[in-house]
């Protein structure tokens, strides 16, 4: 459940007799001299505990979770060297908004900041503006608000009066497109699946496009197969309706994973401001950009993409200092992580690091395809990303069938089933990410081996709802 409720009925009173679970050896003397019983969990105790009987407490419990590097369903970092844990360490107490107390922090974010502007083809990168975030949604979230601030000045004859604000889309967009959408008011139009096409089509797009639409998005690359959306073809679309009547619609290009490897693997794809349809792009620092989570990055081509009234003013140095965020509040220490790994790896380390994570996907896709049973239906070769399903003649089992043994070996492999106009096929995806090395693959390949036997013989799918993906895939 994404909104947590409070203890679940009737379950508190007998927590409460429950023998404290604490291993003696834990801490000092007696860590839980005077306890008799194990704290509440749903409610505040009554009072303190030593610190080595809270931790070990905490620290049992949470070994019940994953194992974060076998998980190949997210996207996100899980892997760091020690010294950006330590710097990281060293910044968790400083609060990113706080610009006049840690300004070398916000010095850091600056640079961040021109960092991108540069390597994503800013036509004067000293005039991009932009902005770290908690991840790609709150980009996503700002970069929608800009759009639609735009477009609303531009209609101000007609918004709010009559005219309803649309954003086109692929349908395969990640839920934060969905959440922008219902939070802002704004008609989201979905371009859908097409036999073997899992993303957004441009002239499809442009077909949905009228004189409300606020902008239209493309995705690099998309969480459902990690294919890159035709951007420069988008833009091309886009400039053809604009010379047939007169509509300019802006592009917003959502990097959150493929704006941290196209400028370093596909220097020859155009994809970013060098575009002059592209009005801004977002990324994920915490994905590719290869930070823990949770930092993200919204930089917009210039300021006139971004309306001046949504730009709010802190003071910084006794100077005002422009921030744009949907948060107050937020930890320096994920935008200090990015700074280092910038300079850590500069250009050529994250081309390293990517290429290895490429070669990591491409070639488990392959070996994984030579097993017969399965079709890719991405290979790795844009985001390290691919997702499969099983070829027509497996009837024994499904792709959630598969899901569900590997998680006994503990990797987490989702299976999900796509969407519109798509629900008949269902995939398995896997992220490849720095950490998941090809000797880890190898033995993921293993596994994968290890139960096919058994799933052949099965006498038919044991998945019930297909409906229902198994675990978090975007
Ligand atoms: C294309 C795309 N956009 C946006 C997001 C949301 O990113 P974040 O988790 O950084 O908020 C994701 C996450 O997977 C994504 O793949």
């Amino acid at each position: 459940m994404p909104l947590h409720k409070g203890s679940p009925q009737g379950t508190e009173p007998s927590e409460e007799r429950r023998r404290l679970a604490l291993n003696p050896f834990f801490g000092e003397a007696d860590p839980t001299a005077g306890m008799e019983s194990a704290p509440p969990r749903h409610r505040l105790p009554d009072g303190p505990m030593p610190p080595s009987t809270a931790y070990g407490l905490v620290h049992d419990e949470l070994m019940l979770d994953g194992n974060s590097r076998l998980n190949l369903a997210t996207f996100v970092t899980t892997w760091m060297e020690p010294q950006a844990g330590v710097l990281m360490g060293e910044c968790r107490d400083k609060n990113m908004i706080d610009k006049d107390e840690y300004p070398r922090t916000a010095e850091l974010e600056r640079r961040c900041v021109a960092m991108l502007a540069d390597l994503w083809n800013a036509p004067d990168p000293s005039a991009a503006v932009g902005c770290s975030t908690t991840g790609s949604s709150e980009a996503c979230m700002l970069a929608g608000l800009a759009l639609k601030r735009r477009w609303a000045a531009r209609n101000s004859d007609r918004y709010p009066a009559t005219a309803r604000p649309n954003l086109v889309m692929g349908i395969n967009v990640q839920v934060c497109w969905d959440k922008f959408c219902n939070f802002w008011e704004v008609e989201p139009r979905l371009v859908p699946m097409e036999g073997e096409r899992f993303h957004l089509d441009p002239q499809a797009a442009v077909d949905l496009c009228d004189e409300n639409t606020i902008g239209v998005v493309g995705i690099l690359g998309s969480t459902f197969d990690g294919s890159y959306e035709p951007v420069a073809e988008l833009c091309a679309a886009l400039d053809a309706l604009q010379e047939r009547t007169g509509l300019d619609v802006p592009v917003h290009v959502d990097g959150a994973s493929g704006a941290m490897v196209a400028p370093f693997l596909d220097e020859d794809l155009v994809w970013d401001f060098r575009l002059p349809r592209v009005s801004s792009i977002n990324t994920s620092g915490h994905k590719y950009g290869l930070v823990y989570p949770g930092v993200g990055w919204a930089l917009w081509r210039s300021p006139a993409q971004l309306p001046e009234e949504l730009v709010f003013r802190v003071n910084y140095l006794g100077g005002d200092m422009p921030t744009f965020a949907l948060n107050f509040s937020r930890p320096g220490a994920q935008v200090v992580a990015q700074y280092y790994t910038f300079l850590r790896l500069g250009r050529e380390g994250y081309r390293a690091v990517q290429q290895a994570s490429r070669d990591v996907a491409g070639g488990l896709a392959k070996r994984i395809e030579e097993l017969g049973d399965f079709r890719l239906l991405t290979r790795g070769d844009q985001l390290p990303v691919f997702a499969l399903t099983t070829t027509p003649d497996v009837q024994a089992y499904d792709v959630f069938d598969v899901s569900r043994r590997l998680r006994e070996h503990g990797w987490l492999v989702p299976a999900y089933t796509f969407p519109a106009n798509r629900q008949d096929l269902s995939v398995l995806r896997v992220v490849c990410r720095n950490g998941f090395s090809s000797d880890l693959a190898e033995l993921l390949l293993e596994d994968l081996r290890l139960t096919l036997p058994e799933l052949r013989r099965q006498s038919h799918p044991l998945s019930r709802d297909k409906q229902a993906a198994t675990s978090f895939h975007h």
